[in-house]
């Protein structure tokens, strides 16, 4: 079984001060989280979309949801963890609790407030996910990375190895929550992302191509941005 999970239990800290947090800021209208959900309601591999709210916003997210979306009994509305990835594992819990998990138990993991996604990025993080175990959405870095110590320039990496990671990441389920468990609580506090808790333990993960303007909401520029591609987009 394939499912989606819609990452949506941040506070969104770095948007500043808004009255709620950003994932449910609207676009055109309508809550970035829909727009996002929207993305993945029409493929029909996706036996859940399950998604992921602070606690105390489950009742509006629920609530948006039949709003803008309507109501759907493929949509489930769980609540999410203290950090990214315990958010994630809280859905692995929750399909392992509703389904059971096998070794073919697929999450397709995305960020809520990357609404740009497209079908074609979906379709082949789920084809890669089952060949292969994992699979990170990334596009080639455009700017030359630099790694630096605060005060100098401490190396510069080749950039043609050099990627900008974006969302889905995709998992085979039991792998990705083995591997999880079988870390330190030094190692889970070094985590940036799920994919690492792979590459930590020397799990290959394939790339997907992403999409330049796949882009993540994380600043109110982005706001800025994500409201004129919209804008552009019909
Ligand atoms: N996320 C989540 N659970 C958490 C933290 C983050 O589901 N405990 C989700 C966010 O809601 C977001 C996605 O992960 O959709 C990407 O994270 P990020 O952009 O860092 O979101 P926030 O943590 O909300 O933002 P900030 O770091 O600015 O507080």
């Amino acid at each position: 079984m394939i499912f989606a999970v819609i990452l949506a239990g941040g506070t969104g800290s770095r948007m500043g001060s808004t009255d709620m947090p950003k994932q449910f800021l609207e676009i055109k209208g309508k809550p970035i989280l829909n727009h996002t959900v929207e993305k993945f309601l029409p493929n029909p591999k996706f036996e859940k979309i399950i998604v992921l709210s602070p606690k105390s916003w489950i009742g509006h997210t629920r609530e948006i949801i039949r709003k803008f979306t309507g109501k759907n009994d493929r949509i489930a509305v769980i609540e999410g963890g203290s950090t990214r990835n315990e958010t994630i594992m809280n859905a692995i819990r929750y399909i392992d609790r509703e389904y059971g998990l096998d070794d073919d138990t697929v999450i397709v993991t995305h960020d809520s407030v990357r609404p740009f996604v497209t079908h074609r990025i979906i379709e082949e993080n789920i084809k890669t996910a089952l060949n292969c175990g994992a699979c990170d959405t990334v596009i080639p870095a455009t700017d030359t990375i630099v790694e630096g110590d605060g005060t100098a320039i401490t190396n510069i990496p080749d950039r043609r190895k050099m990627y900008q990671g974006q969302t889905p990441q995709s998992f085979k389920a039991k792998l990705l929550r083995d591997t999880y468990e079988s870390l330190s609580d030094e190692e889970k506090d070094i985590l940036t992302d799920a994919a690492k808790i792979l590459v930590m333990k020397g799990k290959e993960v394939r790339l997907v191509q992403g999409e330049t303007f796949n882009i993540k909401i994380t600043y109110p520029y982005d706001l800025k941005i994500a409201r004129s591609l919209l804008d552009t987009d019909s």
